[in-house]
């Protein structure tokens, strides 16, 4: 089968590999009918993913339809249309019971699909604990409905969870990627009082106003965020940040815009180490927020995009062929022609 694999940094390439096989009674086998590429495809691509191992196929957001499973997977059967978990957990360890999936302390735990065993840019992949990292999509869920449930929408999902987001408050999004505008999908669910997102790109800034009407956008290129968020919001910052950009500068912004005693979650992550002025920051008493998503809640995901409730079909602003996915890294690393995400058919 075609499968593009990570051959060393700064290469990925389309190869031929043997379709993948059972190799534990708890895995299972998917038949990926739609993928997407993610920023952190990229960073692999980059080199600045130390774990990721040349050789293995990359892609870690699909979803499929189950081939093959194992003699002790439950969940799932062959037949079923799956959404696939970046993230694969045994369910049992001291960290997968607290719900901190991606600390899992199997040899796999956390993100090994597409990074360190063989991913989803592919015609087929083999999914390691099927039963926690396969998720079943209604029949009156489409695929590309369903895409970006186990990566970008999850990690949205939880940076809201973990934002303790309250009715009265003003929540600051910092960049509108594909993994921030997943986040405010998941933040208006908590009904803010108040959104406002920062976002550099005009394009995005556009598509954040066409789409989502009731937010408001501020473009730090053009407007002084800090000032923007302290005018619009009660009590002189922001009560809740995410910080979904990762970018230069997006950090000291983040935990600037926030009020005394916010909560800043940090989603992004960075190619350098960020620097945390405690002195600059006395008294604001402000709670950090860190980390791999725990994609745990991906069968509620699915719930609420069954309800109608959460929709990133307009984030697909193009589609190719598994045979074509160099084109598609090329648009969607390089942000041309107004790209949010990218679907790949096998
Ligand atoms: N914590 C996790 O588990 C997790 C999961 C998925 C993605 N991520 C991270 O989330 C980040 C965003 O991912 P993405 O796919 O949306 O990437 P992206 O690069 O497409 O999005 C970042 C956005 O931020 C904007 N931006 C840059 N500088 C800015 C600034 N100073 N102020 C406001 N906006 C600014 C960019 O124009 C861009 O639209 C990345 O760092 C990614 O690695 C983390
Ligand atoms: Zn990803
Ligand atoms: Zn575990």
């Amino acid at each position: 089968m075609l499968a593009y694999t990570y051959i060393k940094q700064g290469e990925f390439k389309l190869t031929e590999k043997p379709e993948p096989e059972i190799t534990d009674p708890k895995d299972a086998i998917v038949r990926v009918t739609l993928s997407s590429i993610c920023t952190s495809d990229l960073h692999i691509k980059h080199g600045s993913v130390p774990r990721a191992v040349p050789g293995i196929t990359v892609g870690h957001e699909m979803v499929g339809v189950v081939e093959a499973v194992g003699a002790e997977v439950r969940k799932v059967k062959p037949g079923d249309r799956v959404a696939v978990n970046v993230e694969t957990y045994c369910g049992e360890c001291f960290f997968c019971k607290h719900g901190y999936v991606n600390n899992c302390t199997d040899k796999n735990g956390g993100w090994a699909l597409g990074c360190r065993i063989d991913g989803g840019q592919a015609k087929y992949v083999r999914v390691p604990y099927a039963d926690t990292g396969l998720n079943i999509i209604d029949a009156s869920v489409s695929d590309r409905q369903a895409l970006f449930t186990g990566d970008i929408l999850a990690t949205g999902y939880w940076a809201a969870k973990i934002g303790d987001i309250k009715r009265e408050d003003t929540v600051l999004i910092i960049g509108a990627g594909p993994t921030g505008i997943c986040t405010l999908l998941c933040v208006m669910l908590k009904e803010p009082a108040n959104i406002i997102v920062s976002e550099t790109d005009p394009l995005r800034c556009e598509f954040v106003r066409k789409h989502y009407p009731d937010v408001s956008v501020v473009n730090p290129r053009e407007t002084e965020v800090e000032e923007f968020v302290r005018s619009h919001s009660e009590h002189g910052g922001a009560d809740v940040v995410m910080e979904v950009a990762g970018a230069e500068g997006s950090f000291e912004s983040a935990w600037r815009c926030a009020r005394p005693n916010a909560t800043v979650v940090v989603v992004a992550l960075y190619d350098k180490p960020q620097v945390l002025p405690l002195p600059d920051m006395y008294g604001k008493n402000l709670t950090f927020k860190t980390g791999g998503v725990d994609g745990c809640d991906c069968d509620e995901i699915l719930d609420l995009i069954k309800e109608g409730k959460i929709d990133t079909t307009p984030l697909i602003t193009h589609t190719f062929p598994l045979s074509e996915i160099e084109k598609a890294y090329e648009i969607f690393e390089n942000k041309e022609d107004g790209v949010i995400k990218v679907a790949i058919e096998p």
